[in-house]
């Protein structure tokens, strides 16, 4: 099951706020579309965000009827609009910067057709880096699994966050692959329930072993030695290690911390921001109210009651043991270590 997939003229996007219910897509065939998707977290998971933001980046140039002089400002309109649907995820806007470089190696070229070619071609490219990406996230992380281990997750950081194979849960999939005897928790994710629809639902699909857990559990477990093991995905990472990942995550990091259990972040190099020094100048998203308020329609609390709805949350470096990247497993210090590996080729 993809969460993305191009069509030729359109983005087949698998609509992720109906799993694990009903399978059902959406055809984004105009950059506008692809925002409002975006938006709505119909397809969601800092990579796959990046890869659709680079496909509407794509569809816009495709829709372009303008003169060849005024495409660079009409473009800069489409950037601009798929930069504004999510803030946390650097993926995002790394993608939407990849595309608008290879725009400009193409300033002496005049044939619109061939503009809107290369730039089909690069949103391929970001997918199929992706791809790769994910497969060898997960064959360096399988180096810290155990032969035996229950791994407890957070969010969905999976296939379907992905282009495919995932994060954090390709280091699981790679993992089981081995024949390592996994177990997985995975926390329901409130409030958008990633862990409870996605994330049980993917690694039911691959035969991995999966238990639900709501997120208030995550402690009692440690503390009953069930969790060897913690990885989860991120949405940037700043140059000094500090995580931002789904909401949640930095309780999790500590309850791991306070039991002495490893806890690991997977993710690309892409989710890695340098210009970004520390997880206080991330910027957090906040979301709708009214997901908090109600689960799909039917009302949790009182209509009118405030809330606060941060998406994302910062773990300090301090409790991540170790980052694993395609690159490889980056450890203690952050400030240097990811600096070295983001200069490596
Ligand atoms: O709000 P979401 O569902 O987009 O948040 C997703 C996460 O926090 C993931 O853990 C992160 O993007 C990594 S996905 C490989």
């Amino acid at each position: 099951m993809k969460a993305l997939e191009w069509l030729g003229d359109s983005l087949r996007i698998l609509d992720q706020t109906k799993l694990p219910v009903t399978i059902v897509y959406r055809d984004a065939s105009s950059y506008e579309e692809v925002a409002d998707a975006i938006e709505k977290m119909q397809v969601r998971g800092a990579p796959a965000i990046g890869a659709a933001a680079a496909y509407g980046y794509a569809l816009g140039a495709m829709k372009y009827e303008g003169i060849r002089a005024g495409l660079q400002d009409y473009m800069t309109e489409v950037k601009e609009r798929l930069a504004k649907t999510r803030p946390t995820a650097v993926n995002l806007f790394w993608a939407l910067c990849r595309m608008e470089d290879r725009l400009r190696e193409l300033y002496e070229v005049e044939d619109l057709n061939e503009i809107q070619k290369a730039l089909i071609t690069e949103a391929e490219n970001i997918a199929e880096d992706d791809r790769k990406v994910n497969h060898l996230i997960g064959e360096q992380g399988n180096a810290i699994v155990p032969e035996e281990a229950n791994i407890l997750t957070h969010c969905n950081a999976g296939a379907l966050a992905t282009v495919e194979f995932g994060t954090a849960l390709g280091v699981i999939r790679s993992a089981h692959r081995e024949g390592k005897k996994i177990h997985v928790y995975a926390d329901e994710t409130r409030p958008f329930l990633q862990g409870a629809r996605l994330t049980t639902f993917e690694l039911m699909k691959d035969k991995i072993p999966v238990t639900l857990i709501a997120d208030n559990m995550a402690g009692f477990l440690m503390q009953q030695d069930k969790i060897d093991l913690v990885i989860v995905g991120a949405d940037r990472i700043a140059a000094n290690g500090d995580t931002a990942n789904k909401i949640g995550t930095y309780s999790v990091a500590v309850l791991a911390h306070a039991h002495g259990i490893p806890f690991y972040v997977a993710a690309p190099t892409s989710t890695v921001d340098l210009k970004v020094p520390t997880g206080q100048e991330i910027p957090i998203e906040e979301r709708n109210p009214m997901e908090m308020r109600e689960v799909f329609g039917v009302p949790t609390a009182p209509a009118e009651v405030p809330v606060y709805n941060p998406a994302f949350d910062v773990t300090p470096a301090k409790y991540i043991t170790g980052i694993i990247t395609e690159k490889g497993i980056i450890t203690p210090p952050y400030s240097v270590n990811l600096l070295k590996m983001m200069v490596r080729s």
